[in-house]
């Protein structure tokens, strides 16, 4: 009797398991009338997302400013304050609506930018090597905008 129990039990939490798998892979994505693959999300969802956005691309304008004036410290506070710290207020239910790849492409960004921050910091990254990190960077900015783009739902 027991044994069946614990069979059961085993059985609904191998299926939560593939169910959350799944959904954390393909996200909430459907195609969009633009060809880009629209992410459902609810407004505050999307708010934030958007806020992280701007946040980027001010710190990266920050960034390239700093590199005028020859100051490297702000580059490396800058770089670091677009790490993987700036991700931490995004919640498990928003980031299992997003698909793998979004989540993975953001990450990698978040990471890049600690990176630079540490190398300015260790002095293994000039003012021509930020530079043209920034400019890869953006090409993975450029790309996911070509991608995807942000639906609000009304629930
Ligand atoms: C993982 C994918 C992804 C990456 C990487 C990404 N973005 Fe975005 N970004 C989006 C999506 C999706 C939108 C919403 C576009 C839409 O709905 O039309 C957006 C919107 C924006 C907006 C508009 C914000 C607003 O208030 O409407 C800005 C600015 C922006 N991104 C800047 C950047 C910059 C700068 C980078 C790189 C440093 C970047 N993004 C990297 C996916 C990404």
């Amino acid at each position: 009797m027991w044994k069946r129990v614990a069979l059961v039990a085993i059985g609904f939490w191998i299926l939560t398991l593939i169910v959350g798998g799944y959904f954390f892979v393909k996200g909430t994505g459907k195609r969009g009338d633009d060809g880009r693959l629209a992410v459902a999300l609810k407004r505050d969802e999307r708010n934030l997302v958007l806020s992280e956005m701007r946040q980027l691309l001010a710190g990266v304008q920050t960034i390239l400013q700093a590199i005028t004036n020859d100051d490297l410290k702000i580059v490396e506070y800058t770089a670091s304050s677009l790490g993987m710290k700036a991700a931490v207020d995004v919640n498990p239910v928003l980031m299992a609506k997003l698909p793998l790849e979004f989540k993975s492409t953001g990450m990698g960004v978040h990471g890049r930018f600690d990176e630079m921050a540490l190398k300015v910091h260790s002095g293994k990254m000039n003012k021509d090597e930020v530079l043209k990190e920034v400019s890869d960077i953006m090409l993975t900015c450029v790309g996911c905008h070509q991608a995807y783009r942000l639906d609000e739902v009304i629930d």
